[in-house]
C-alpha cells in the first residue's frame, strides 16, 4: 500500500466546480508561485468509458511512458486496465499497485538483457520483437515468453511517427524472423503494430489490421498453433476537442472483417495520449515582460518552459494554446511571445499569438497537457517541475474509493489551498514582490519600453 503526502491525495471538490475555477481560487490567494497541474481524476474515468463505448472488443493496456503519475496508474488499475511498459521500472512501477503480471505487456521490441531478466523474474511473460538478436536474447533469457511481432505499418502522417525506428517488412522480415523463432522452438502468440502516435490517418488502422491478418495466416501456416492476440498499438488522439469516433469505426469495421468475434481472437490496444492528454491542465505564472526593440511585440516571461512541461512541443510535437487568466479579456490583443524560464534562447513556448494585455504576476494555463509532458521534463537552471494536485467530485469519489488498489485514503476534503499552505510552508520561494507591487503594475499595465520612453512623465 502506497503512503501519501497530503499532496498526492486527490481533493475532493464540489460536484459542478470547473478546473479553470479551481485554478482561479488557488491564484487568488497568492500562496503558490509555482507552476502546478490540476488532474482532473474525472476526465480520466470518462476516457474509460468513452473507451469501453466505442471499441468494447478492444482491452486498453495503458501506455505507461506517456504519463506515469501514480494516480492514473491505480485509477487505471481500479478499472482493471491492462498496462505496457517498456522498462524494468515501469514494470516495477505497475506490479507495485498489485497488479498482476497478466496484465502487463512488455512491448519493448528492443529490450535490455537485464530487463528481459527482471521480466522473467516477474513472471511477466508477454513481449514484442521485431528482429532476430531479440529472439536469441529471448530463447537465452526468457524462453516461455509468449512473443508478439510487430510489423511496420505507418500512417501517412501522425505527430509522432515510430515506423523508422520499431516493425519489421510485413513481406519481407516477418517471414523470416517467424522462422527463426519457430527453430528456436519460441511461443509466437501474436501480431502487433503502432500507426504512429497521435495518428492523423484513421484509415491507417485498416491497413494495419489488414497486414495483420495476412500475418497471422503465415504464422498459423507455418505452425503455430497458438495465435490468439492482435495488438493494435497506440495513435488514438486524448485532447479535449478531438473524438474517438473515426478511428473507433474503422477499427471496429476492420476487426469485423479479418477478425471478427467468432474467430476468438483477443483484441488488445497500448493507448497512452488517449487516457492522460485532457486530464491535466497547467498553470504558469508570468514572472517577467519585455518588449521587442521598434517592434509592437510583447514577450512574457513564464514559469515553466521547453526544459520542463513544454519539452512536449520538441519530443512530441504539440502544439499549446495559452488561456490567459486574467479577469478583463476584453482589452485588446497584441502580438506576444511566451518564453520559458532558463536562460536558453531555445526556450520558447510559442513564437506568436495575440494576447490581451497582462502583467506581471498573472497566470497563464494551458489545457491538454497530460501526455509526455512531465516523466520526460528536466530541472534545467534549477527550476522545479510542477507539482500536481488532483481533483474528483464527489460522484468520482463514490466511485472510486473501494476499487482496488484506490482506497478511502487516497482522498482528502482538505481543499487544496490548505494542501497549498503546508506545502509552501516547508519549501518554495518567496516570490510575492512582483503581484504586491501594485504601483509597478499601474503605472506599467504592459511593460513596452517603447511606450515607456513615449510617456509624457519622462
Ligand atoms: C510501443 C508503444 N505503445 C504505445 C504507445 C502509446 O502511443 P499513444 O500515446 O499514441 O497512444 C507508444 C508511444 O510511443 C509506444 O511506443
Amino acid at each position: 500500500m502506497r503512503i501519501f503526502g497530503l499532496e498526492e491525495q486527490i481533493h475532493v471538490i464540489d460536484n459542478n466546480i470547473t478546473v479553470d475555477e479551481i485554478i482561479k481560487d488557488i491564484v487568488r490567494t497568492k500562496e503558490i508561485s509555482d507552476p502546478f497541474y490540476i488532474f482532473d481524476v474525472g476526465d480520466l474515468v470518462n476516457k474509460v468509458k468513452i473507451w469501453k463505448k466505442k471499441m468494447p472488443r478492444v482491452k486498453p493496456y495503458y501506455a505507461v511512458k506517456c504519463n506515469d503519475n501514480f494516480l492514473i496508474l491505480e485509477t487505471l488499475a481500479a478499472f482493471g486496465l491492462g498496462f505496457d511498459c517498456a522498462s524494468r521500472v515501469e514494470i516495477k512501477k505497475v506490479l507495485d499497485l498489485g497488479v498482476n503480471p497478466s496484465r502487463i505487456i512488455f512491448a519493448n521490441p528492443a529490450k535490455m538483457t537485464s530487463h528481459i531478466k527482471y521480466a522473467m523474474s516477474q513472471c511477466v511473460d508477454l513481449t514484442t520483437f521485431d528482429n532476430e538478436l531479440e529472439l536469441y536474447k529471448i530463447k537465452s533469457i526468457h524462453p516461455n515468453c509468449n512473443l508478439i511481432i510487430r510489423i511496420r505499418s505507418d500512417a501517412a502522417s501522425s505527430q509522432c511517427p515510430l515506423g523508422v525506428k520499431y516493425g519489421c517488412d510485413p513481406q519481407v522480415e516477418a517471414p523470416a524472423l517467424l522462422s527463426l523463432a519457430r527453430d528456436l522452438n519460441l511461443s509466437v502468440v501474436g501480431v502487433s503494430f503502432h500507426v504512429g502516435s497521435g495518428c492523423n490517418e484513421p484509415i491507417a488502422f485498416r491497413r494495419a489490421i489488414s497486414a495483420s491478418a495476412t500475418i497471422f495466416c503465415l504464422a498459423q501456416q507455418m505452425g503455430f498453433t497458438n495465435m490468439y492476440l492482435l495488438n493494435i498499438g497506440g495513435g488514438f488522439p486524448g485532447n479535449k476537442n478531438t473524438s474517438l469516433d473515426k478511428i473507433s469505426e474503422v477499427v471496429n469495421d476492420a476487426l469485423n472483417e479479418w477478425f471478427p468475434l467468432s474467430s476468438g481472437i483477443t483484441i488488445i490496444a497500448e493507448p497512452g495520449r488517449f487516457f492522460a492528454a485532457s486530464a491535466f491542465t497547467l498553470a504558469t505564472k508570468i514572472h517577467s515582460i519585455k518588449s521587442r526593440p521598434n517592434e509592437d511585440h510583447t514577450m512574457y516571461f513564464i514559469n515553466d518552459g521547453i526544459y520542463g512541461s513544454f519539452n512536449s512541443i520538441l519530443y512530441d510535437h504539440s502544439v499549446v494554446v495559452p488561456k490567459p487568466l486574467i479577469e478583463n479579456t476584453s482589452s485588446s490583443l497584441v502580438p506576444s511571445s511566451i518564453w520559458g524560464p532558463t536562460c536558453d534562447g531555445l526556450d520558447q513556448v510559442i513564437d506568436s499569438v495575440n494576447l490581451p494585455k497582462m502583467n506581471m504576476g498573472d497566470w497563464i494555463i494551458f489545457e491538454d497537457m497530460g501526455a509526455y509532458t512531465l516523466p520526460v521534463a528536466s530541472t534545467f537552471n534549477g527550476f522545479p517541475l510542477p507539482k500536481v494536485f488532483a481533483i474528483a467530485n464527489r460522484l468520482i469519489w463514490n466511485k472510486l474509493k473501494n476499487l482496488m488498489p484506490i482506497s478511502e485514503d487516497h482522498f482528502t476534503c482538505v481543499p487544496i489551498v490548505a494542501t497549498i499552505k503546508m506545502i509552501q510552508s516547508e519549501s518554495s520561494d518567496d516570490d510575492s514582490w512582483d503581484e504586491n507591487d501594485i504601483e509597478y503594475n499601474r503605472q506599467y499595465p504592459c511593460l513596452h519600453l517603447k511606450n515607456i520612453l513615449n510617456s509624457p512623465n519622462l
